[in-house]
């Protein structure tokens, strides 16, 4: 067992895009404006929440057709609170290297360093053709992701900064300030072979799609043994949808209702661009390369990784994903903000008991 140090993280999907989290007509009580979120970023902090997550969209195929974008959006909410760490998602291409550094350097300084990045290879071929840039295949995106990586940390860490890539080129460049240390964390979301390579080399964090604890451990294995001997060492993330009710009738309830209710069209949609991610990658082994039509409603495969019960069973899973080496939980809710606060009163307690308990077994042991 490869136990990650204890406590589990929690991360929220920052609802910055419109259309809730789900591809589905029922009701979700949650809105991607600023209002709506600053509130929401306020009651996560409170319930015990480490990070929120923004989403990074140009456009978007599925009903979400309204997106704010993500550094901008992040540090609105950074200004909004005290403690949370907010993520910004980007897009190499789009960004450039050195502006995305610059962006973050002075963001940190402005919100005591609590700003971290999502490097996002994307997936969205018909996004960057409307924005007329280059698509290129699937392990070049990662390639290009990975100079990017090694270049905002480098500009970050040394002065006279050189930089002689295929995507990238920097020439005695000196970035003043820096961000503030410890330096903003870096992320990156994907699950193919390209992804788990990146991750082992440059990464902080790999967050990975909704998964089952087998399909999350494997990626993990992998990770790990990729990086033997190198002295890296990424932390994990899996996204999960959570749906937290009294009993668990209540909440595979609600799971049938989403599912019942999802817009066939928008997410057969959704499932012709996702082509372009974890099946373009050589080895077909990418996001969404498996998944079903039921998977794809909640568009990271969130309901895979079944935090869908009562809170006593949430809770023993995340302790479960613990254990096989999951350093963070990211979560999206129906409604939101009635639902992180539940979260926050009636699962990570829990979550705190039950891993204090293991920890007490162990020392006794
Ligand atoms: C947690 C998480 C967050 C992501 N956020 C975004 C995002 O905001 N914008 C985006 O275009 N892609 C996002 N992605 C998609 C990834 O960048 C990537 O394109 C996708 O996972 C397919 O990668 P793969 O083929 O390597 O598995 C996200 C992925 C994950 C796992």
């Amino acid at each position: 067992m490869t136990n990650a140090p204890l406590p589990v993280k929690f991360a929220y999907w920052v609802p910055n895009v419109s259309g809730g989290l789900v591809i589905s007509k029922i009701e979700q009580r949650t809105h991607w404006d600023i209002d709506y979120n600053r509130q929401l970023a306020r009651i996560a902090e409170k319930a015990g929440f480490e990070y929120a997550l923004s989403q990074i969209r140009f456009t978007a195929g599925y009903g979400a057709d309204n997106q704010h974008e993500s550094v901008a959006f992040t540090h609105a909410l950074l200004a909004a609170t005290e403690t949370l760490n907010v993520i910004a998602a980007v897009l190499p291409g789009p960004w450039h290297p050195a502006l995305l550094a610059k962006q973050v350097a002075t963001i940190s300084h402005l919100t005591k360093g609590r700003i971290a990045v999502n490097v996002v290879s994307g997936w969205f071929r018909g996004e960057f053709h409307a924005i007329g840039e280059p698509w290129l295949d699937h392990d070049e995106r990662y390639r290009r992701s990975e100079e990017f990586i090694r270049v905002i940390r480098g500009i970050w860490t040394e002065d006279a900064f050189s930089f002689n890539g295929d995507f990238y080129r920097f020439h005695d460049y000196s970035l003043k300030p820096k961000p503030l240390q410890p330096l903003p964390e870096i992320f990156q979301g994907g699950s193919s072979r390209a992804a788990r390579d990146m991750a082992a080399r440059v990464s902080d964090w790999y967050f990975t799609n909704g998964n089952t604890p087998d399909g999350v451990k494997a990626q993990i294995d992998d990770i790990r043994a990729k990086e033997a001997g190198t002295g890296h060492h990424a932390r994990i993330g899996v996204n999960a949808f959570a749906i937290v009710r009294e009993t668990e009738a209540e909440a595979r309830a609600v799971l049938a209702e989403i599912l019942a209710k999802a817009d066939p069209e928008a997410v057969r949609g959704f499932h012709h661009e996702v082509q372009n991610a974890g099946n373009a990658s050589p080895e077909r082994e990418g996001n969404w390369a498996k998944s079903s039509f039921e998977d794809l409603v909640q568009y990271n495969d969130g309901f895979r990784t079944n935090l869908i019960g009562t809170p006593r069973q949430v809770a023993e899973r995340i302790v479960a994903l613990k254990g096989i080496g999951v350093d963070l939980v990211l979560l999206g809710f129906l409604h939101f903000q009635e639902e992180v606060e539940y979260f926050g009163k009636q699962v990570i307690p829990l979550v705190r008991e039950l891993e204090e308990a293991a920890a007490n077994t162990a020392r006794a042991a």
